[in-house]
């Protein structure tokens, strides 16, 4: 099929070249003609891997990006992935929905052939009916019934995309019309994995509930092993023999600094904005932020406990990321743990195996270094704040600290004397 994706963000960019390797002549729209450009050439603006791979292998066959949107006209489908950041208030920013929509709608203006248009970026419901659907249709300027539209969110986790993308638990096509329902189930073709069906507006709920369910599964772990932690019981024992409970799973029990990314905490404020707004009180969900805002703070105050007055200690930072495998730092926990660790006048020594730029975007200010066992030289404390598995092959570097005081706030090394945030 030939369709087009509006956005080559994380989730635009990984969309457009895995449907170009299903077979999919597909038109990648990027206003930005700098990633733009860069995209062209084969570089991704993001660590992912098998990303680069598939874009080299398609780039001049079947995936083509371009800055303009008159390239959709001739698509039969248009994904609309652009991003929906948090308002100050915690909403939903809906503006990059509403001007890709109208541009679509204006792009599409002579064509006479039936065009589905797909929202991916997530949105609170109802934003496909009465945001998009109108933006479009009053650009494209006739109510003929050519247009229709659908919802199909994403699950790709950062790091992960490509074979989160191939190998998806569902696939979620939210339609007000059968024809739309129909295009984007055929779409994903070849993948296999079950299609549920739904109505705009349960689809895009689908979205948020899933993002708020995984992000509660982890503020309870983190609340238990906060509880077992002072009982000197080990959370990791006890979250493997809960989460062998079928109805459980065990995974997103890993307790430790909390959630962080460009995902988990903007939906669940959006998800407690959009409730708020309609009358209801939605406590689980506050609570679920409320921990996991609570969590970097314990990590201060462990070590507060352990090394005293923080002013001109020497502090290292293992973990810049929000999480392993990526250079993504947004939202990420070592951000308030790092500013509290300069309120109060610590010197920070930063080291990530692939953030330390992106994070010095944030804080320009500290010290980054090129490996651990640099960071850790003379330090009086060390916290690690990402579960990068190549942490635990360290060893001796830990000898090089002043004083050997190691706090975890994700449980990743193997070396002796250290300290988990809740175990
Ligand atoms: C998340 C969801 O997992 C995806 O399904 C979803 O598509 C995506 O958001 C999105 O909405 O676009 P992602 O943000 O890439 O994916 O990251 P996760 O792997 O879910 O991790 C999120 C955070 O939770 C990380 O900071 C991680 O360290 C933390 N985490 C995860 C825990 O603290 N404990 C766990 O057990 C699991």
């Amino acid at each position: 099929m030939r369709i087009s994706i509006i956005g080559a963000g994380y989730v635009g960019l990984v969309t457009a070249a895995c449907f170009s390797e299903l077979g999919h002549e597909v038109h990648l729209v990027e206003i930005d003609r700098e990633k733009a450009g860069a995209i062209d050439r084969g570089i991704a603006p993001f660590h992912e891997p098998g990303l680069e791979a598939l874009l080299k292998k398609h780039l001049l066959r079947n995936l083509e990006i371009t800055c303009e949107y008159q390239e959709i006209a001739g698509s039969e489908c248009t994904f609309i992935c652009v991003g929906t950041p948090s308002s100050p208030d915690g909403s939903a920013d809906l503006c990059f929905i509403r001007s890709a929509a109208h541009s679509i709608g204006d792009a599409l203006k002579g064509e006479g052939d039936p065009h589905t248009v797909v929202v991916k970026s997530t949105v609170p419901p109802g934003t496909t009916r009465t945001v998009v659907a109108p933006a479009v249709m009053e650009a494209f300027g006739r109510q003929d019934g050519l247009i229709t539209f659908a919802m199909n969110p994403e699950f790709l986790r950062e790091g992960r995309a490509v074979e989160d993308f191939f190998h998806p638990d569902r696939i979620v096509i939210g339609y007000s019309e059968d024809i739309a329902c129909r295009k984007v189930a055929a779409l994903y073709d070849g993948i296999d994995a079950p299609i549920v069906t739904s109505g705009l507006e349960a689809a895009e709920m689908i979205k948020y509930a899933s993002n708020a369910f995984l992000a509660a599964k982890i503020s309870f772990s983190n609340e238990i092993g906060n509880i077992c932690k002072r009982l000197g019981i080990d959370v990791y024992e006890v979250m493997r023999g809960v989460g062998l409970d079928t109805r459980i799973s065990p995974q997103f029990l890993n307790a430790g600094a909390g959630f962080g990314g460009s995902c988990f905490p903007k939906d669940v404020s959006a998800l407690i904005h959009l409730a708020e707004s309609i009358g209801e009180e939605p406590r689980i969900l506050k609570s679920v932020m409320e921990v996991n805002e609570h969590q970097a703070f314990r990590m201060i105050t462990m070590l507060e406990s352990r090394i005293g007055d923080l002013c001109g200690k020497q502090v290292a930072v293992l973990g810049l990321a929000f999480k392993d495998n990526t250079d993504d730092v947004r939202d990420s926990r070592a951000i308030p743990v790092i500013s509290a660790l300069v309120d109060r006048g610590a010197v920070v020594r930063a080291f990530d195996p692939l953030a330390n730029t992106a994070m010095a975007r944030i804080f320009p200010g500290i010290n980054y270094y090129g490996s651990a066992e640099e960071a850790l030289t003379g330090a009086d404390a060390c916290l690690v704040m990402t579960e990068w598995p190549e942490f635990a092959q360290l060893e001796d570097e830990f000898d090089r600290m002043k004083s050997r005081v190691i706090i975890e706030g994700r449980r990743i090394l193997t070396c002796k004397e250290k300290e988990g945030i809740c175990w």
